[in-house]
This record gives C-alpha cells, structure tokens and sequence, in this order.
C-alpha cells in the first residue's frame, strides 16, 4: 500500500479538479440509482392500466415490523407517458456526470503520468557514472517509457472507478433494503465473500506484473545492445543467435502475461457467479412474498449493487499492475546521485594554478583498489602524459579531475583546495575531456560543436572548427555546417568525428584539458590535421593526455608512469628511458625501437 499512497501523493497539486469530478461522481451516483426507481415505475403503470399509482410504500408489512420511523409519503398519480421521458432523462443526466467526471480525472492521469516521466528523466540524468557503469540502457529506457504507461492506466481510468463504485454501492444499498425489507440481507450476505478472492488475486497480479515489467526491459536491453553493435553482430554472423535470445525473452514475456490473463479474465466471471448465487437467493425467499413492481425494482437494484462489485474486481487488477509497474519507477527515483555538491560548496572561478592528487585511492563498488596512493602535484600550463599498460588505471585516474567518480581514498585538490569543496558544474566549467570515442548527438554539425555553449555566435563555432581543421571538411557535407550528423556519427570517418571533438573542446576553452588519445592509427594524412589540432587544443592549458602517440611523449612537460593502479615512475622521456624499468619496455613494446 505504501508504493500506491506514494503514487497518490503525485495527485496532490490536482486538488480542484479531483474535487470537482468526485461531486460529478456523487451526481452519476445519485442519477445511477433512480434506475431501479424507473424500473418501479414501469412496471407499476403496467399493472394500473397506463397509470402509476404510489400510495403504498410505507404500508408494506415488514416495513412496520421493522418500526421504522413512517415514510409519510403522499400518494402520487400520474399517467405513464411521463415515463420514457423520464427514463431517458435519468440516463442523460447520469451519462453527463460520468462524462465530466472521468473527464476530469483522465486529465489529472495524464498530468500525474507526465510529471513522473519528467521527473524521471531529470532524476536519471543527475544520477552520477557510478550508475551507469551498471549499464542497461534499455532498462531505464523501459522505465521510463513501458512501466510508466502501466502506471497511467493505475492513475486514471481505475482512479475514476475506485471512487465511483464504492459510491454507487453505498447508495445501492438503502435502495436494496428499501425495495426488498429483509430479503436484502440474504443478498448482501455474499458481498464479504466476493472480496476475499479479489484481494488474493490482486497481490497474484501484482508480482506477476512486476516480472512482465522486468521482462520487457530484457526485451529493450536486448534491442538496444543488438542494435548499438550491430555491425558486430553481422560480422560475427550471430543473427540468428540473437534472434534466439530475443525469442527466449519474449516466451518469458508471455508466459507471465498468459498468467495474468487467466486472472484478469477470471476474475469476472467469478464474481458475477457469486453475485448470481447470492440474488438467486433473494429470488427464492422474495418472488413468493413481495408485489411485481417492488420485486423487480428489488432485483434490478441487486445487479445494479453487483455490477460496481464487478468493476471494483478489474479495478483492483488494474492497480495491482501499475502498482507492480511503479515499485520499478521509485526504485529509479530512489538512487541518490554519488557525486553531490555540500552544502556549503563554493564555485571554482578564475586562475587554475596547481591540481594536487594527494595519496589518491579508489576502488569501485565491485572489486579491489585500481587506484593506489597516487602522489603528484601538476602545475599551470602543464603538459602531464599517463602512460601505462592496459587496464593500469589511466582512465580511472583522469576519471577523477571531473569527479566521475570520487578517490575511496586521498584527496584532489585544484588551488590548494578540495575538488569536493566545489560546486560541480563550476568545476567540470573547467574541464574539457576529448575521449577515444568520440559522441557526436544526432543533430547538425553546428549544435554538435556548440554542445555546452549553445549561446556561442555563428562566428565562434566556425573559428573553433577552423582551428580543429574541421572547417575544410564540414564545408563539403552536403549542407555545410547545418548538416545533421547520422546517428553515433556514422556519416563521418573517425578522424573527422575527433576534429569535432577538438572543435568542440576548443570552443568551450577550458583551463584543464583531458586527453584520451586514439590508440587506433587514422591515416597519415587526418592523423598529421588532429595531431596539428591537438597541439593547438593543448597550448596554454593544464593537459592531462593518456598518451599513445610518441609526439605527444615527446613533447610531455612530465609523464607519469601506471603500472597496476600505482605510480611507479615520473619525468620527462629521456630521463625516463635512462632510469630503465616499466617505462622503458613499454616504450621500446609501443614504438619498436
Ligand atoms: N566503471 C568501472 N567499474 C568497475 N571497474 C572498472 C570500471 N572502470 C574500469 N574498471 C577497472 O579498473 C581497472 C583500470 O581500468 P582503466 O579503464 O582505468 O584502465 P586504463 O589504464 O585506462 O586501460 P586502457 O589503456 O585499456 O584504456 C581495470 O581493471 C578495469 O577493469
Ligand atoms: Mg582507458
């Protein structure tokens, strides 16, 4: 229940309009149990040649027995052409309330719906890299798209029904007795009955449906990795194999949603059978003793009581599923974000002058140290190369200036100060990363370059992409700088997608630079315009370069040496070659000399 008072609580800012459909309701409510009252008065024209006569009501025999304070009702007498009019006015009034009513509340839904998808995909992007270090793109994706669309059908159309019915079947009631005296009883003796298997089913239906939404997400993951690797996929000729997969999944899939069909479908006629049971009952004791009007109106009232019985059985399923559905979403909405800004944090402005590691650790959440007790003091305008074999750490090291991730041990600090005292985005203001694999977003080359100064002119983008050697190329797309790059990029060659890349860096200017270079070799010649961008892009900045490239070694103020997690050596390529050790073998392995 909790999960389903939490889904409530998004109705909260709705007040007014919930209000006004639950007054719609009681208006659908009351309209809805005059329908026995017609049904008295057809048959009671029938029975007095083409007039209703009411002057009996409270002289009914149990009616005394009960000693009830009497109806003191007037006779009344009118001629039964009044009748239809009546019929339809009473459906036309109850239809406008049911309208307006549901109306309302399909609005709130879909308000409810959106907010949670809105807060969902805000919550999801400030969740830091530790989260998606877990991968499953296509899991949040379901979320966000599939579960929550569970959960509106929990929000909406159940909504209406979970406060109608009850409704209708409060007002059902003195009806039931006042047409049928005692013989309600036996009639109503059921309704407790009813409840017991609905309530076990809905928790069935619950669990089932939160597996469904698992299964689904399986389907997205598989969709989304299949499809992000499908030249692997192709190369490999794993068609099939991964068309197995998917079927493996989507058997699940359906066999959890034939388990949920049997109950949903079940259900109904389970009720409707022990609302049968229960008014054959009052059939049997009532058709001997009470008048044909008032017998009629009686039974006519008992489907009418059973009915909402009915709907409440659906209603339940329905919230049980998106209940199931919602557990997935707050599950989400429930991961806190690693990387925070304190709350006293300041901003990192001006002059960046020294970037301290001061015995650095870190661990991931699974497994040991990556990282040990790494000391070194950089200052402005360095250039540092990291160099080491694969899986020493490099990434993890530089991972750190950003706070991607934060030391398990030690401590960072930029201007003498802790990189965690910073306000997080004044700090990353300051870094610019240009990785091995470049992301360009599926818009036009303009934006792509643009991407984090989107208020940059016209002028500024071009001269950044000049400077990355990336104007001569984008001029020659088909339009120019307004191209819109396919998707991940694939219309541009590797080289062209790192120019961007450097543009984009260059444009965002930043005091520190971080730099994974490429270990695949691009051609001589887009190899010779990134190295020449890449010199540009690292003057006048504090450089953090994993390099690959001998230039680069070359050219390094200081290089750092990893070697499992620990720095082993530091300084410059000749007196590093001199010193021997890890440097020199794996220089000599890197450059065959
Ligand atoms: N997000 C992560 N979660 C858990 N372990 C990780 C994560 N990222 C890296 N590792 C582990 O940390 C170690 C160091 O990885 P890292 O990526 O820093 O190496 P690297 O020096 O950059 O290697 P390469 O030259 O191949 O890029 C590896 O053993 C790797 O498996
Ligand atoms: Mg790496």
């Amino acid at each position: 229940m909790g999960i389903y008072s939490r889904l409530l609580s998004y109705l909260k800012p709705h007040r007014g309009r919930l209000l006004f459909a639950v007054l719609c309701m009681l208006g659908y409510t009351v309209a809805h149990s005059l329908v026995s009252v017609t049904v008295f008065l057809v048959l009671n024209g029938i029975q007095n040649q083409d007039r209703v006569v009411i002057d009996d009501l409270p002289k009914v025999s149990w009616f005394e027995k009960l000693h009830l304070p009497a109806l003191d009702l007037p006779s009344i007498e009118f001629s039964t052409t009044f009748v239809p009019f009546m019929v339809v006015g009473v459906f036309l009034v109850r239809g406008l309330f049911e309208y307006a009513s549901r109306y309302q509340m399909s609005i709130v839904g879909l308000r409810v719906i959106r907010r949670i998808r809105d807060q969902l995909y805000a919550h999801l992007t400030r969740l830091s890299m530790n989260f998606y270090s877990k991968g499953r793109t296509g899991d949040l994706m379901s979320r966000t798209v599939q579960d929550v669309s569970v959960v509106q059908a929990g929000v909406t159309d159940a909504l209406v029904d979970l406060v109608k019915e009850p409704l209708v079947i409060l007002f059902q009631i003195p009806l039931v007795f006042f047409w049928g005296g005692p013989f309600a009883f036996i009639a109503l003796i059921v309704f407790p009955a009813v409840l017991l298997p609905i309530s076990f089913l809905g928790r069935r239906l619950r669990t089932i449906q939160r597996k469904i939404q698992e299964q689904i997400a399986d389907i997205s993951s598989q969709m989304q990795e299949t499809f992000s690797g499908i030249n692997v996929v192709k190369a490999f000729n794993m068609e099939q194999y991964e068309v197995r997969k998917f079927e493996a999944i989507n058997r699940k899939v359906f066999n959890f949603l034939k388990r949920a069909v049997v109950i949903t479908t079940g259900q109904r006629p389970l009720v409707e059978v022990m609302g049968a049971v229960a008014i054959a009952c009052a059939i049997w004791y009532g058709i001997r003793v009470l008048p044909l009007d008032r017998f009629a109106s009686f039974l006519t009232c008992l489907f009418l009581f059973y009915e909402p019985l009915k709907k409440l059985s659906k209603v339940n399923a329905t919230i049980q599923q998106s209940v199931g559905a919602s557990y997935r979403i707050f599950e989400l909405l429930n991961e806190t974000p690693q990387i925070q800004n304190r709350p006293d944090s300041i901003t990192l402005e001006g002059q960046i002058d020294s970037v301290e590691f001061s015995k650095v650790s870190l661990a991931y959440e699974r497994g040991g140290e990556v990282l040990r007790e790494i000391d070194f003091l950089v200052r402005a305008d360095e250039i540092v190369a990291i160099v080491g074999t694969s899986g020493a750490g490099k990434t993890s090291l530089v991972n750190l200036l950003p706070r991607f991730y934060d030391p398990t041990k030690g401590v960072l600090k930029i201007n003498g100060f802790d990189l965690r005292n910073y306000e997080v985005h004044s700090l990353r203001a300051k870094i610019g990363i240009v990785t091995q694999d470049t992301f360009l977003f599926n818009t036009t080359v303009y934006e792509n370059i643009a991407y984090g100064r989107l208020e940059a002119s016209v002028e500024e983008i071009k001269e950044a992409a000049k400077a990355a050697f990336a104007d001569e190329f984008i001029q020659a797309l088909p339009t120019g700088y307004g191209t819109v790059i396919g998707e991940r990029g694939v219309t541009l060659s590797g080289g062209q997608r790192q120019r961007l890349a450097i543009a984009r860096a260059l444009l965002k200017n930043p005091p520190i630079l971080i730099l994974d270079e490429a270990t695949s070799q691009l051609d001589t010649e887009s190899e010779r315009e990134v190295q020449r961008a890449l010199e540009r892009l690292m003057a006048n900045r504090t450089v953090f370069v994993i390099a690959h490239r001998l230039s680069t070694i070359q050219n390094a103020d200081r290089i750092l040496v990893l070697d499992q997690g620990r720095l082993v050596q530091s300084g410059t390529n000749e007196t590093l070659l001199k010193e021997g050790g890890v440097y020199k073998r794996l220089y000599d392995l890197q450059f065959n000399v």
